[in-house]
Formats: structure tokens, sequence, C-alpha cells
């Protein structure tokens, strides 16, 4: 098995096109602490050759370009992405997918809900069904993907529900109900290979609005988890003037802080802890921050474009 993170980055990816926050213009000057990240995406392979994507960012057309691995190898049209496996309907998430028009077979797995909303979207329908095949991935329930001519990819995946929020353009009142959408809106992904007597397990988490019971004790021993890092303060984006949502207004849990990402991590027992999924306001992005340091000193590391994350 293997894992590259193709984007790091939460939506808008950093910099983003219209912020000129000291970070993102940093970012834009070429600052060396301050690295470019693409929109979030990981890429997961069974036999290192075919792989699978966990969410089709906007950015996807540039993820593939900067990543060999996923550089068309066989046939005069092909590419070695088998697949793709959605977490959310969000744009960030679903964008990519009109990047893979192009009339060539992988197959598309989401929840119900996921799928559902790509149905009454009729943009997608230029993934034409005579080559992209849609399957519906029941929650709790480990599957093995399969390659488009039907071999099974040695990889076991689950998608599991998570705290969550319905996507920004499908929000349809402010009601907590209402915001927090159904099961299936957000998931996660687990991932193991099916041969692995060592039990390996990686676990990916772009979006998550609140830690619960069920959700430490499936994380518990795990061999790598990439996690929600969105926002380091659940009022960051309002404090620094870039806008008047909070952390938990947009469905994610924040780093920092009583409630934050780094204190429930405190009691699971977690092998390597990586944060993903980053807002352009989060300190973190800055290799020289006072919030890096902390984070380091916690044992957590924050994911960039490229990094490997085999378990
Ligand atoms: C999020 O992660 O909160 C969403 O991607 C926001 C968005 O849809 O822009
Ligand atoms: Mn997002």
């Amino acid at each position: 098995m293997r894992a590259v993170v193709l984007g790091a980055a939460a939506g808008g990816g950093f910099p983003q096109w219209n912020s000129n926050a000291e970070a993102c213009r940093r970012a834009r000057a070429g600052d060396p602490g301050a690295p470019h990240r693409t929109q979030a995406s990981l890429a997961v392979s069974g036999d290192g050759e075919r792989w699978f994507l966990i969410n089709a960012s906007p950015d996807l057309r540039e993820q593939i370009q900067a990543q060999a691995i996923l550089h068309p190898k066989r046939n005069l049209r092909s590419s070695p992405i088998e697949g793709v496996i959605l977490t959310g309907a969000d744009v960030d998430a679903i964008a990519g997918l009109l990047h893979m028009r192009e009339r060539q077979a992988f197959t598309l797995y989401g929840s119900d809900r996921v799928l559902g909303v790509l149905k009454t979207n009729p943009i997608f329908n230029v993934l034409s069904g005579e080559c992209v095949r849609r399957e519906m991935v029941p929650l709790g329930q480990p599957f093995e993907p399969r390659h488009v001519d039907g071999s099974g990819c040695g990889l076991s995946i689950e998608l599991f529900d998570v705290p969550g929020k319905v996507a920004l353009y499908l929000e349809t009142g402010s009601s907590p109900q209402e915001l927090a959408g159904k099961a299936g809106d957000t998931v996660g992904v687990e991932i193991r290979p099916m041969d692995d007597k060592a039990a390996k397990r990686l676990i990916y988490v772009p979006g998550c609005a609140a830690m619960t019971d069920g959700l430490k004790r499936r994380l518990a021993g795990a061999s790598i988890v990439l996690f929600d890092g969105t926002l380091w303060r659940d009022d960051e984006m309002v404090r620094a003037g870039l806008g008047p949502k909070t952390g938990q207004r947009m469905g994610h849990m924040s780093v920092s802080g009583p409630d934050g990402t780094v204190a429930a991590f405190r009691d699971i027992p977690v092998a390597r802890k990586i944060l993903v999924h980053i807002n352009n306001s989060n300190p973190i992005l800055l290799d020289d921050s006072v919030e890096r340091r902390a984070l380091d000193e916690e044992g957590w590391e924050v994911a960039y474009d490229g990094m490997e994350v085999t378990p």
C-alpha cells in the first residue's frame, strides 16, 4: 500500500486567490517558510501503480501534473487513476471531477447522500455513464474497490459517518439540525491493506465538527491519522477580519483549545498524527510560527503537497 497527500489546504488553497492577508502575501512572494498548498486530496494505491483519489479537488489538474505517479503510462489514452472516493459534496471535494471528463473510465464511490447530490447536478453528467461507473458505498461496511479491469485493488476501504455539515451551497436554513445534515453527508475513510498481518490502518478525516466517543474508538490504534486541521482557533477568521464565520459554523473543530483536536487526541493512541485541510488563515501553514512549534512539541505533523504517508 502507498498513500500520498496531493493537496493539504482547505477550500481556497494557500494562497487563496482573494486573500491579501500576511500569510498569503508571503506565500505569493515565494517565501520558503510559507509554501503553497493545493486543496485537500489524498491518493492511495494497493499495488503502487493504480491509484484511487480520496476527493477530487478543484486543483486536481495541477496535482496530477505535480505527481508522476498519476501521469498516463499504459496506452495512448490512459490514466493510473482507477477511481475517486468522496468524503462529502463540498466544492473542494467534487469540483475536480470536472477535470476528469475526457471519456476516461473510472469508478466514483460515495455515500448515498453524496452521490445523490451529484445526481441532482446535471453538470456532472459530463462524466458519461458509459465511462464512469457510480457505486454507492454503505457506511460502516468495508469494501474492496475494483480496478476498471475488474480486479480487486488490494485495499479494504470503509466509509464512516462523522459530525460535519452539509455543503455550503446546499444550506437551506441555519438551525443546527439543518446545518449538520444527515448520516453520509460528511464521512471519514479507513484504509487497510487486504493482506496485512500487521493490521496497519490509515484514517483520513478532512472535515470533522466534533470528537465523539465512537470516533475515538475508531481512531485508537491507527498507524496514521490525517485529520481536519482547518482552523487553529474557532474565531480566527472573525478576529483577522477575513470573514464572519467561525469554525463551528463551517463544520470544523479547531486544532487548539480545550475542545480542539490536539486536546482530543491526547488520550487516543495513534502512531502518526497529521493535520490536513488547512485553511489559509491557520498560522500552522507558516514554518516559523509559534503555533507550528507548539504542534511539533505535541507530536503532530502538518501535511504538505506531495507528502508520502504510507503506513
Ligand atoms: C469546508 O470545508 O468548510 C468547505 O469546503 C467550505 C466550502 O465549501 O467552501
Ligand atoms: Mn473543505
